[in-house]
């Protein structure tokens, strides 16, 4: 058993990455042979594609997927940790889960992801969750197919998750959800260490991939007819910083040289977004013009406790660069409200800004108190009622500007993607360049393909069109 520790968390050292290949154990090809797997994914972009990892790894062991719970023989929570709400879902879902091992003992259930690497969610786990049969962490997914194979054969909890740095291991399997777009990490882990946040804890430190690597893997996925790759990163701007080597704007026009159709990439840090990344994202059509980045606070008081390293000069400074030099680019942001110790004229900095930049969109969270982070000991003296409050004035200028960036699409002819049904019936759905949803109305030969779309109607989260031949 290996538990995770706080204390080895926070730790960074000058050691070298490790940089290594997934082998597959033949040995385990059958174990899941007549069986079912069934994983519920949390949280972002990175614990979408680390589930595809685990499904193609489990598909490997000759398991096959199911979306029905109660016909599972595997079950897997891939879990979130940045806010508390993540973390009751998962508990609140762990009742079914139980009920389900109740009556069918020899289920084996397993939780991994971020929640896995908190010392304080492993105790729990231990104490009062003694029927979960396996929890890995987010460095050993690798792993996964042995640790499975030792609750089998030992029928005791097994428990490994490691506090560490971090590794990074090529050519593990994936199964990817789409067939059009991908997720390829460039880089894991993050060295911010924004006061708030408990990701550089629960994923380790900064490691970029080798280029060479990302860029074989983007010509497979080209070779394989997808038209659309998304880089992914805590913090992609920082790419190549560990490595003294390519640097972001270098990877980002490799990646667009390859000739995929569509080359995305999230998160990006204000901090680390220069000149040549504008450059590089403005020269290539294949570079899609949609940015997300997250603001945090308005106030620069708060954004100092936050440990973000900018200032709201520079993040408005940035913003006008990018909406100067990249033609038609949308922007989003994250905003977080009831920081401790933000005052109402912090918060209404917050709202001058939003007032300026006029977002396309934003995601907005309460402050969550993440334990072992540096703002989990400052005092939290913003009321909830009141954090409430902000949240949904907040809410009501973002979707007030989120819906006046829309209307500017009526009657307008956009590229979209189309990737899958609607929800709608009879509707296909897909996102323009600039990452807004449409909905159009279109028979399933458009699949998979980018198509002239004429924007008919807006709303503040979709829209609808028709397709122009
Ligand atoms: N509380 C609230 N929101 C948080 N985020 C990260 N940590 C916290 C926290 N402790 C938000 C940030 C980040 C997004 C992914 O989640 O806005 O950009
Ligand atoms: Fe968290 Fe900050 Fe790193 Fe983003 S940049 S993952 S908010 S520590």
């Amino acid at each position: 058993m290996n538990i995770p520790s706080l204390i080895e968390a926070k730790k960074r050292t000058n050691n070298k990455v490790r940089n290594y290949k997934y082998i597959k154990d033949n040995k385990l090809k059958k174990i899941g042979l007549n069986k079912k797997y069934y994983i519920k994914t949390y949280g972002c972009q990175m614990n979408v594609h680390d589930s595809e990892n685990i499904k193609a790894l489990l598909e490997e062991m000759s398991f096959k997927e199911t979306v029905v719970l109660e016909d599972a023989d595997v079950i897997l929570l891939n879990t979130c940790a940045i806010r508390e709400n993540a973390h009751n879902k998962v508990f609140g879902f762990l009742g079914r889960v139980k009920h389900l091992k109740e009556i069918k003992p020899e289920i084996i259930t397993g939780i991994c992801g971020c929640m896995a690497q908190e010392e304080n969610v492993i105790e729990e786990i231990r104490n009062k969750y003694k029927w979960i049969d396996i929890v890995f962490g987010t460095h050993n997914i690798h792993n996964l197919p042995n640790i499975l194979n030792d609750v089998i054969n030992n029928s005791k909890q097994e428990i490994e998750v490691f506090s560490i740095e971090g590794d990074i291991i090529e050519d593990i399997p994936v199964k990817r959800d789409s067939k059009y777009k991908a997720w390829v990490n460039i880089m894991y882990g993050c060295d911010k260490f924004c006061t708030y946040c408990i990701v550089p804890y629960t994923r380790g430190k900064q490691r970029s991939r080798n280029m060479d690597d990302i860029l074989n893997e983007v010509k497979d996925l080209v070779r394989d007819g997808y038209l659309e790759v998304t880089l992914l990163g805590q913090n992609v701007n920082a790419y190549g910083k560990d490595l003294n080597g390519p640097k972001m704007s270098d990877l980002l026009e490799n990646v667009a040289k390859t000739g995929i159709k569509r080359v995305r990439f999230v998160t990006s840090h204000p901090w680390d977004f220069d000149d040549d990344m504008i450059d590089v994202i403005s020269k290539y059509d294949n570079i899609m013009p949609y940015i997300h980045l997250p603001l945090q606070s308005g106030s620069n008081r708060i954004l100092k406790l936050m440990g973000r390293r900018y200032t709201k000069e520079q993040y408005i400074d940035l913003f006008n660069k990018l909406k100067k030099k990249i033609p038609n680019v949308a922007i989003t942001t994250d905003i977080i409200v009831g920081f401790p110790l933000e005052e109402k004229q912090d918060f209404d900095e917050t709202l001058d800004v939003v007032k300026t930049c006029k977002f396309d969109s934003a995601f907005t969270f309460i402050f969550s108190k993440r334990e072992g982070t540096p703002a989990a000991k400052m005092e939290d003296n913003v009321s909830l009622e009141e954090k409430n409050k902000r949240l949904k004035q907040l809410n009501e200028l973002v979707n007030k500007y989120a819906n006046i960036n829309n209307q500017k699409y009526l009657g307008k002819i956009v590229p979209v993607l189309i990737e899958d049904y609607s929800n709608k019936e009879g509707y296909l759905m897909g996102y323009t360049d600039t990452m807004k949803l449409v909905n159009i109305k279109a028979p399933k030969c458009y699949m998979g393909k980018i198509v002239n779309v004429k924007i008919t109607d807006i709303k503040t989260w979709s829209m609808t069109g028709e397709i122009i031949d």
